[in-house]
Formats: C-alpha cells, structure tokens, sequence
C-alpha cells in the first residue's frame, strides 16, 4: 500500500472544511445538547473550525489529527485549544478524560477491513476507543 497525501497539502480539504462551527454543533450547543463545558476531543478535528468555536464558550479542548500540515495550522488558528498529531485508532488521550466526542466525517470515512465479515468487528473497535476516553 502506498503512503497516503495529506488532503491539507494538496488541496483536497476544501471538499469538507468549513470556515465556521457546522450547523449541527451550533444546533446541538443551542439546545443544550452539549451539556456543560468541560473537556472536548475533537476526532479528526482537520483545521481545528469546531474545536476553536468550543473553545470560545470554555470548553478545554483537544483537537486529534493524522495531518501533521492540519494540525499545524489548527494550532495557529485556535490558540485557545490544544492539537495533537495522532492517529484515532491509537488516542494519546487518558481513559475517561473527555467529557464530550465531536467527529464530524473522520471515523465513517476510514478504511475498513476489506473482507465485510471483518467489519463488525472493526466497528466495535472503534467504539471502544471513544467510549474509553469518555467520562462515565
Ligand atoms: C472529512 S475530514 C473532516 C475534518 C474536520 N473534522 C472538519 O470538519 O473539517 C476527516 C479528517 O479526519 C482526519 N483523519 C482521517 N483518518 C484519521 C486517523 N486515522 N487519525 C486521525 N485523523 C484522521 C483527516 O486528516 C481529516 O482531517
């Protein structure tokens, strides 16, 4: 398999980014959906546009990316929240640390198992490693 291009290096990230909060994070935080501000992680968080919107209503925040190019301009973006340079399957993020996931198109659009009996199991992986960062 070859190595992947960065969608922040070529261009690519334009099909998705926002320049503002998604509409869904603003009618979530509207009704109160969020609950009360505490610790976000932001999965695949691109370009840092949600996790910069919750820093500002006092969220403290993570934002977690596989581009490094992202992750770099996140951080210079939003200096209120901290970024990593990660993979989601493998969280540098303590167990029960978050209080709140956002993942808008980060862990639908991974690769799956190229056999479909494998994807269950894949898919209950990926469960496990949000619900392990998430506070009870
Ligand atoms: C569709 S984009 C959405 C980005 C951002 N959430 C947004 O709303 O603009 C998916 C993001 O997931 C990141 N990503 C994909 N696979 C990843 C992985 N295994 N670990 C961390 N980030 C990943 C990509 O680099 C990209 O920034």
């Amino acid at each position: 398999m070859g190595v992947m291009a960065d969608p922040y290096l070529d261009g690519t990230f334009r099909w998705w980014h926002l320049a503002r909060p998604s509409p869904e994070l603003l009618a979530a935080n509207d009704v109160g959906w969020l609950g009360r501000a505490g610790v976000v992680a932001d999965l695949g968080c691109g370009l840092g546009t949600e996790i910069g919107y919750l820093a500002g209503r006092g969220w403290r925040c993570v934002g977690v990316d596989l581009s490094a190019a992202a992750v770099s301009a996140a951080a210079a973006s939003h200096p209120g929240a901290r970024f990593a340079r990660a993979d989601v399957l493998c969280l540098p993020i303590a167990d029960a640390a978050a209080d709140l996931l956002v993942d808008r198109g980060c862990f639908h659009c991974r690769r799956w198992p190229a056999r479909a009996s494998d994807n269950e199991q894949a898919g209950d992986d990926d469960h496990h490693r949000r619900a392990r960062i998430l506070a009870p």
